[in-house]
């Protein structure tokens, strides 16, 4: 059985693990929650490199595991080029901002983004985004930093989920100017899954919201040569799933039962 090690700053990637669990039911996962760091998205560049070195060498040295997700847009943007140099045996699988799929989905052409800081504000997003505008001109992305709203998500907060999210989607325009309105939104950060009922209570049923699990798991499998197998639903077997967090142990836990109807027990990391 394959082993692969799966990080964030904190709870977001459970997203992407979610995912994983479902399209690659024959494989183990080791899932690490940076939470003490958290968020990586307000973080230097090389904060964030730091803690993605770290983490990816517990994984290598304690876990042995045969492919590695970095289930974060910030620590790919980041870091992923630097784990990609140190480990270059090593299938090593990013999250970016689903930008071509939204270009392509939407038929007003405004799209929506909203990301961390250090996401937006990174080589590798700048270089995405001349990509897709290049190949699709009518296309006009609306970028959002959303200082906060991860932050809130990993805290279980929901007043300031809310909060956030209204402040954030109307500085995008959302909302208000019908010229401008976006009919496709990027959620370019894995955290921002879990805040989807309240968006898309605010953008209502003509905004698509555009996340990035399901594509990061199937390339995942093809990189680890894994034929398409039958999906997996249901509970997962606490012997697929080990959960480890710098943080409190507890907190990944209950989002893990939430999220990912397991009952495996998170432990606590330190790294
Ligand atoms: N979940 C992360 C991402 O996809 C990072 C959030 C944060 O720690 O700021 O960018």
């Amino acid at each position: 059985m394959k082993t692969i090690g799966v990080f964030d700053s904190g709870v977001g990637g459970l997203s992407v693990l979610r995912a994983l669990l479902t399209e690659i039911p024959e494989a183990q996962f080791v899932y690490v929650a940076d939470s003490a760091f958290a968020p990586y998205g307000e973080r230097s560049a090389q904060a964030v490199v730091n803690r993605s070195r770290r983490i990816a060498a517990h994984l290598r040295q304690h876990h042995a595991v045969d492919a590695l997700v970095v289930a974060c847009n910030t620590a790919t943007a980041m870091a992923v080029d630097e784990l990609r140099r140190i480990y270059p045996h090593l299938p090593i699988v990013g999250v970016e901002p689903a930008l071509k799929t939204a270009a392509a989905l939407s038929r007003t052409g405004h799209i929506g983004v909203l990301a961390t800081r250090g996401t937006l504000d990174s080589v590798r997003f700048a270089q995405l985004r001349s990509r897709v505008e290049d190949s699709a001109p009518r296309i006009h992305f609306s970028c959002q930093p959303c200082d906060g709203l991860a932050d809130a998500i990993e805290r279980a907060d929901p007043t300031t989920t809310q909060r956030l999210c209204e402040r954030y989607l109307q500085a995008v325009q959302a909302l208000k100017d019908p010229t401008h309105r976006i009919d496709t939104l990027v959620l370019g950060c894995t955290h921002y899954p879990f805040a989807a009922p309240v968006l898309r209570q605010l953008c209502g049923s003509g905004v698509a919201l555009v996340e990035t699990g399901l594509p990061v798991a199937r390339r995942t499998r093809a990189v680890l040569g894994i034929d398409a197998a039958a999906v997996h639903r249901g509970p997962v077997a606490p012997f697929r799933l080990q959960l480890l967090s710098t943080g409190d142990p507890a907190a990944l836990t209950l989002a893990a039962q939430r999220w990912l109807c397991t009952s495996a027990t998170a432990v606590r990391l330190v790294c």
